[in-house]
C-alpha cells in the first residue's frame, strides 16, 4: 500500500489525474472503475483539461461506475448518471457504448440485474484501475459498515449517516434515496489497481482506520489492506489522524527510487 500525502484537495485531484492519465496512455483500452461524490471532482476536471489539450484520449477506454441510487431515473439531477455525464463524460471522448453505470430505475429482478453488471465487468476483461472515495463511516462504493468483505454487486440499504451526508446534493425537503445498487467489496478487490482519494478533516478518522486499523467489516475500506496495488492519495486534513506519516513519506521516496514504474 502506498500513501501519498498532498497539501490540499486541489493537489489530490491533480495527482490522481496524473496517475489516471498515465495509466490511460499506457493502456488506451483500459477499463476504469469510477466514483462520484465531491472528492473526485478535481480529478475529473483535470482529466478534461488534459483531454482538451489533446494529450488524453478515452475513445478506446471503458468505464464501470461503482454505484447508483435506487429509484432515480438517468436524467434525475441527483442521479450518478447525471453526475457522471455533467462532470466528466460530456467533457471527454468515451464511446457511449463503453460507459456502464448501474441502472437505478429498475423496479424488479434486482439480483439478476446485479449479476449481469458483474458479468459485464468480467466480459470487458475486469477493471484495470478503480477510483474510490471514502465515506465518513469508512464505506467504499455504498458498502456500508458490516458489508461482507466478499460482497458482489447488489442492492444495499444506506445508513442514516450516509443519507445525511448525501443530503447536501439534494434540494431542501427532497426525499433522499434509502437504497443504492453498488459494486461489492469483493468486486472492488478484483480490480488490478486501486486509487483511493480522501480530502478534509471529516474523513481523517475513516482514513486512519482504513490504513492503520485492523481489517474489519466495520470499516469497509480496511479491506483494501488485502489488495496488493492500492494507493491512497490524501490531503493534510484527511491524513490528520495517521500515526505513521513520516514512514509513509519515506516509503514513497524509496518507491520513487527503486520502483518508479509503480507510481507512473
Ligand atoms: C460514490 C461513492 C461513495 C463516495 C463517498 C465519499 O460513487 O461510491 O463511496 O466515494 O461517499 O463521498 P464524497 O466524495 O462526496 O465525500
Amino acid at each position: 500500500m502506498l500513501v501519498i500525502l498532498k497539501e490540499n484537495a486541489q493537489e489530490v485531484g491533480k495527482e490522481a489525474a496524473r496517475m489516471v492519465a498515465s495509466a490511460v496512455r499506457a493502456n488506451p483500452k483500459i477499463v476504469l472503475g469510477l466514483a462520484t461524490g465531491s472528492t473526485p471532482l478535481g480529478m475529473y476536471e483535470e482529466l478534461a483539461v488534459l483531454h482538451r489539450a489533446g494529450s488524453l484520449d478515452f475513445s478506446k477506454a471503458a468505464s464501470f461506475n461503482l454505484d447508483e441510487y435506487l429509484g432515480l431515473a438517468h436524467d434525475h439531477p441527483q442521479s450518478f448518471h447525471y453526475f457522471m455525464h455533467s462532470n466528466f463524460f460530456s467533457h471527454v471522448n468515451f464511446s457511449p457504448d463503453k460507459i456502464h453505470i448501474p441502472d437505478g430505475s429498475i423496479r424488479s429482478n434486482y439480483s439478476e440485474y446485479c449479476d449481469g453488471y458483474e458479468r459485464s465487468i468480467k466480459s470487458a476483461g475486469g477493471i484495470d484501475l478503480q477510483i474510490l472515495g471514502i465515506g465518513r463511516n469508512g464505506h467504499i462504493g455504498f458498502n456500508e459498515p458490516n458489508s461482507s468483505l466478499a460482497s458482489r454487486t447488489r442492492l444495499k440499504e444506506l445508513t442514516r449517516e450516509t443519507m445525511e451526508d448525501n443530503r447536501r446534493f439534494f434540494p431542501p425537503g427532497a426525499e433522499i434515496p434509502e437504497c443504492a445498487i453498488t459494486m461489492g467489496i469483493g468486486t472492488i478487490l478484483d480490480a488490478r489497481r486501486v486509487l483511493i482519494l480522501a480530502t478534509g478533516k471529516s474523513k481523517a478518522a475513516a482514513v486512519a482506520k482504513a490504513i492503520e486499523g485492523p481489517i474489519s467489516a466495520a470499516v469497509s475500506a480496511s479491506a483494501l489492506q488485502l489488495h496488493p496495488e492500492v494507493t491512497f492519495i490524501i490531503d493534510e486534513d484527511a491524513a490528520y489522524a495517521l500515526t505513521q506519516r513520516e514512514y509513509y513519506q519515506r516509503v514513497l521516496e524509496l518507491t520513487k527510487k527503486y520502483t518508479p514504474e509503480k507510481l507512473a
